[in-house]
């Protein structure tokens, strides 16, 4: 197939690009090379030979509708993420998130584009699943400041206030965007159930949970935790731990997120026309931010982590994802686990 990756000189995008090129993909890059990732004065990106290059930005339309001749499918990427610095970068995010995505989708409409793989994410979800003993599974709203600064990082039952075990989500579980980004996230799947709804195409997203590996971008605010603290290791600095470092999250390599697009991409026939199928792209097999902070601290031989206490009002808890729906429906398996990912991505190599 020919396939148009936007965001292709990202982190993720480019990895993507490399193995779909790999196992014999036509592919095109569309990336803006957006300063936020990419820093001031960004070099056109190392592509793998007979990858195309377009440095355009998907706002564009002349220049996404160029970028679309001949594609039969568009693996779309480009997005800002993070948690950005604070509520200022708001219309940034909704520009580049919702109207790119927008943007995008019009024009494959336009050309008769019938397939799209989104990135999406889990940060749809806000807090992740779980269960009180006595109301079963419950949904706790945003944590309160004041629990926060007494240290009560757990959220309580919303009907008794008891503690709650966590659980692992799956895609029919309501979503629930806690800031900007995950709002921009969320509107990007509706947008593209609304075009395959509208044009009878198909569309699966890929909601990535903890993504890290080579070409990870380094500590700006837009970086992700494995980032932060590997680049404190790396000033020989103890990595910060918000919270009490019980955070659970779900770190998949990004390896196994590319050829999770790729898996995507020969699936989408399967995906019945018309609708939007979205799958946890994920280990399965939840870690915290503490264990992270200690295995990198621990392989780069650094200083231990320092538990901070100090937190951020938009993160959640826990959130950590069941992987049945995209075992049973692709032949996908992660392949990089986290006891040697992450050692491994303690030497390895941060973008700029
Ligand atoms: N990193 C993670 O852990 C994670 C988790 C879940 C989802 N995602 C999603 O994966 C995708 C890739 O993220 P990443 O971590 O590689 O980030 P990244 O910043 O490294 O890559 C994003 C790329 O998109 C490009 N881009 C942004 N806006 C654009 C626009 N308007 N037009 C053209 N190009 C544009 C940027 O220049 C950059 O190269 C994003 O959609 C993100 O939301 C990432
Ligand atoms: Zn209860």
């Amino acid at each position: 197939m020919q396939i148009l990756v936007t965001g292709g000189a990202g982190f993720i995008g480019s990895h993507v690009v490399t193995a779909l090129h790999t196992v014999g993909h036509r592919v095109r890059v569309l990336d803006a090379l957006l300063p936020a990732a990419h820093g001031p004065d960004p070099a056109p990106p190392v592509l793998p030979d007979g990858v195309e290059w377009r440095h355009a930005d998907v706002r564009d339309r002349a220049a996404v509708d160029a970028a679309l001749l001949g594609v039969d499918a568009v693996c779309h990427q480009a997005a800002m993420v993070g948690l950005g610095k604070d509520f200022a970068d708001a219309p940034d995010y909704t520009s580049c998130n919702v109207h790119g995505t927008a943007v995008l989708l019009a024009a494959m409409a336009a050309a008769g584009v019938p397939s799209m793989v989104l990135a999406g994410s889990m940060v749809i979800y806000g807090e992740g699943r779980y269960e009180c003993p006595r109301h079963g599974v419950v949904r706790p709203g945003p944590r309160l400041a004041a629990d926060l600064d007494a240290g009560r990082f757990e959220p309580p039952c919303p009907r008794c206030g008891q503690p709650l075990a966590p659980g692992l989500v799956d895609e029919d579980a309501p979503a629930d965007p806690r800031n900007v980004y995950a709002t921009t996230k969320l509107a990007q799947e509706h947008l593209a159930a609304a075009w395959a709804r509208d044009t009878g195409g198909r569309a699966v997203s890929l909601r990535y949970h903890n993504v890290y590996g080579p070409g990870m971008p380094r500590d700006t605010p837009y970086a992700g935790v494995a980032a932060l603290f590997r680049s404190a290791l790396a000033r020989g600095e103890a990595p910060d731990v918000y919270e009490d470092g019980g955070q659970r999250r779900d770190f998949v390599h990004v390896t196994d997120v590319a050829t999770a697009n790729a898996a995507a991409l020969d699936a989408l026939p399967d995906v019945p026309p018309g609708t939007l199928r979205p799958y946890n792209v994920a280990t399965g097999a939840p870690h915290t931010v503490g264990e992270l902070a200690t295995l990198l601290a621990t392989t780069c031989g650094g200083p231990a982590p320092r538990i901070t206490g100090a937190y951020r009002l938009g993160d959640v808890r826990h959130i950590t994802a069941s992987t049945a729906r995209i075992h049973t429906d692709l032949p996908w398996a992660p392949q990089v686990p986290f006891h040697t990912g992450i050692p491994a991505f303690a030497h390895s190599p941060l973008r700029r």
